[in-house]
């Protein structure tokens, strides 16, 4: 008998998504092909095959906003030589930020579509299908995008992201973050824990709570307004939940709370990105940043006293507006003084509509020997501890295959990776690991108790 093809259940499409940014559009990435599954979508890896694209992008520098016109260029070319068509769409904050104008710049964009409206998704294909021309949704519904999104979210790995906040109240002077994804938003206490249940349930081990100022968490909770110290507390309760962490911080929203729950809390890791962008006092003013480097300082001090083991990290930016060489020189001794075990480093990228952007800039090449030196600054700490960890045994998540048959590669609580030969039938797993080699990016180790003497 042959099977005759079922005329109600219509072929499964293919989705391509490319993700560009920070941990937040990684979420975002998935919580689309979570909602575009469910109208006939199956992800797949590459773009050749793909009957939809969407490129979810960053407009947090101009090298990350120019990149997605480079991709598009690509896609059509793409299009043109396998000659059948194919959708795309821009999503993210290249999206919020520049609207209507990317359709108009590159007409082969059919879809635009807001961090706040992708829920709004499948109406956006259900028009297009019906011969609309291009859909452009970047309203600011927050809440109803939570609400709207399936609740059928599944752990992809051994570790997961949750949003759990979302936009920005701070205007520093030189981000896009507060106009691409708008005012500070915090998703109530109930939802964000039913969906970290439905994370673990389904195998992850490790949480990250994402937000661009996470520790501004302030959600509605069954009686009251949760911290986010609270929200911790609350999901190291949570049965074979073994780790939790959370990103970005702001260093004014470093409450008492939360720096007693790294003390006191054993699943809260002990990794911290509190991005400070600068050491110098009369640039962090120029910056909207509301703090001086020597508060930062003693922050960090208190830290240190809650949970000795603490690694740090930062974000640095270099070349902003008016910096001197003895601005400069400040920003150098703060990373000296910290001792960061990993950092980001930037140079300042003016970028539309942002109160920095015009203001006399700094030359080209005096912020590249600038970023140059930082970044040696910021090795020289890195490589130290990195090393500092040889010798030492750390609980290990094993979370994914490594590069060779019968590795793995896992995290350590230090936000390292660290490969080792193990079976990967053990992925998920946290096992002890002797640190035995320390590379720039990584760690090698053995099983605790094989270690040849
Ligand atoms: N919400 C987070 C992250 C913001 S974006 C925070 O407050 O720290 C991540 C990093 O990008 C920032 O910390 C900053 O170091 C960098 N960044 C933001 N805008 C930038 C710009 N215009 N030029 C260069 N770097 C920038
Ligand atoms: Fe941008 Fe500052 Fe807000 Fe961070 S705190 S997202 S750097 S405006
Ligand atoms: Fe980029 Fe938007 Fe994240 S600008 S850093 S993707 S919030």
């Amino acid at each position: 008998m042959t099977a005759t093809p079922d005329t109600k259940t219509p072929a499964r499409k293919k989705l391509y998504v490319k993700t560009y940014g920070c941990q937040m559009n990684v979420y975002d990435s998935e919580r689309m092909t979570e909602t575009l599954a469910a109208r006939g979508y199956d992800a797949v890896d590459t773009p050749e095959t793909a009957d939809l694209v969407l490129l979810n992008t960053c407009h947090i520098r101009e090298k990350a906003a120019e990149k997605v016109y480079s991709d598009l260029g690509r896609l059509r070319k793409l299009e043109a030589e396998r000659g059948t068509p194919m959708q795309v769409g821009v999503a993210g904050c290249v999206a919020q930020a520049e609207g209507e104008e990317i359709v108009r710049r590159m007409p082969q964009v059919d879809l635009v579509v807001g961090p706040q409206a992708y829920h709004r998704l499948p109406a956006m294909l259900d028009a297009l299908d019906s011969g609309a021309g291009a859909q452009v949704v970047t309203d600011f519904p927050v809440n109803d995008k939570f609400a709207d999104l399936p609740k059928t979210r599944k752990a992809s790995a051994p570790t997961a992201f949750l949003s759990v906040q979302e936009g920005c109240d701070k205007f520093c002077a030189f981000c896009v973050v507060p106009y691409t994804r708008g005012a500070e938003y915090s998703r109530p206490a109930a939802d964000l824990l039913a969906e970290a249940h439905r994370l673990v349930d389904s195998g992850a081990r490790e949480i990250t709570l994402l937000g661009q100022n996470v520790n501004a968490y302030h959600g509605e909770g069954p009686q009251d307004v949760w911290s986010l110290a609270r929200l911790v507390r609350e999901m190291a309760e949570i049965d074979g939940l073994a780790r939790i962490r959370y990103t970005t911080s702001h260093p004014n929203d470093m409450s008492d709370d939360l720096i007693a729950a790294h003390g006191e809390i054993d699943a809260l890791m002990p990794f911290l990105h509190l991005p400070v962008q600068s050491g110098s006092d009369r640039i962090l003013k120029a910056m909207n940043r509301k703090h001086t480097a020597d508060g930062y300082r003693r922050l960090i001090d208190r830290i240190r006293v809650a949970r000795p083991d603490i690694a740090m990290s930062g974000d640095f930016i270099v070349g902003f507006p008016g910096e001197t060489d003895s601005d400069f020189k400040d920003t150098l001794s703060l990373i000296r003084d910290i001792a960061y075990a990993q950092a980001f480093s930037f140079k300042y990228s003016p970028r539309p509509g942002t109160p920095a952007a015009g203001s006399e800039q700094i030359a080209e090449e005096v912020k590249a020997e600038r970023l140059a030196r930082v970044q040696a600054a910021l090795a020289e700490s890195q490589a130290a501890f990195q090393q500092g960890c040889v010798g030492e045994t750390m609980p290990v998540l094993l979370d994914r295959p490594g590069k060779f048959d019968g590795q793995m590669m896992g995290r350590s609580p230090y936000l390292q990776n660290v490969h080792l030969t193990v079976d990967p039938a053990r992925r998920g797993e946290i096992v002890p690991v002797t640190i035995t080699e320390a590379h720039r990016n990584s760690l090698g180790g053995v099983l605790a108790g094989t270690h040849a003497p």
